[in-house]
């Protein structure tokens, strides 16, 4: 599943972000990349331990596990410290799928983390550069991707996708990766419809409190016997 997450972070905080990243030492992207999707990638990244993206991660994790909608289509167990990259003058990131395992280092041992669900956070609108859509294929097909600035696309770590040439301007994201409590992504995908469905005959009015005590009952009965913790 493809999950389009709104406003994951306001106008306010993108304002503040963009600021701070204008100073930024972007260094080459390929540091954080596999030996084959190196050969693929070409952009600008934070350093990890830049103290700078430790900050504005700290913010963006914050904000994302604060967000309904990430919270109901992630149900995260584990966020991976979000990090931050630059497209600009054809910069691109060809076909490639994510590291299966990284390695949360802010902790010792390093804590390892499943890629279950990748996530991409916007801070460039679309007006601000040409190119740079997140291509993400799955069982469904391609979907090019380009998300308002403060937006987030959540998309399954095990998808192949790409980043398309920036022909014009420069495209500033945040990105990062999710273990979740659910590593099967259809049981996570019925327990979001299950949510959603919850959610809106609650905001409906609500008018049969038996059924929707009980509908969340299985909501919470499936969630206990998927969920590893
Ligand atoms: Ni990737």
């Amino acid at each position: 599943m493809l999950l389009h997450v709104t406003e994951a972070l306001t106008a306010e905080q993108v304002r503040s972000c963009r600021e701070r990243l204008s100073t930024a030492q972007w260094a080459d992207g390929r540091v954080t990349a596999g030996y084959q999707s190196a050969q693929a990638k070409r952009n600008g990244q934070l350093p990890e331990t830049d103290p700078l993206a430790r900050d504005l991660g700290e913010l963006v994790t914050q904000a994302v596990l604060a967000h309904p909608t990430f919270f109901a289509g992630a149900l995260p167990r584990h966020v991976y410290p979000p990090l931050f990259n630059r497209y600009t003058d054809g910069e691109q990131f060809g076909f490639h799928i994510d590291n299966a395992i990284r390695y949360d280092r802010r902790t010792t041992p390093a804590l390892p983390l499943r890629t279950d669900l990748s996530a991409t956070l916007f801070l460039s609108g679309p007006d601000e550069y040409a190119g740079g859509e997140l291509v993400v294929e799955d069982s469904f097909g391609t979907h090019a991707v380009k998300l308002p600035a403060g937006d987030l696309l959540l998309y399954p770590g095990s998808s192949l996708h790409k980043v398309t040439p920036v022909t014009r301007g420069t495209r500033i994201a945040s990105f990062f990766w999710i273990q979740s409590l659910i590593r099967d992504a259809s049981q996570r995908r019925i327990l979001f419809d299950l949510d959603v469905a919850i959610q809106t005959l609650q905001q409906n009015g609500g008018s049969d409190a038996q059924t929707l005590l009980s509908l969340t009952g299985v909501y919470h009965n499936l969630l206990r016997q998927w969920s590893e913790t």
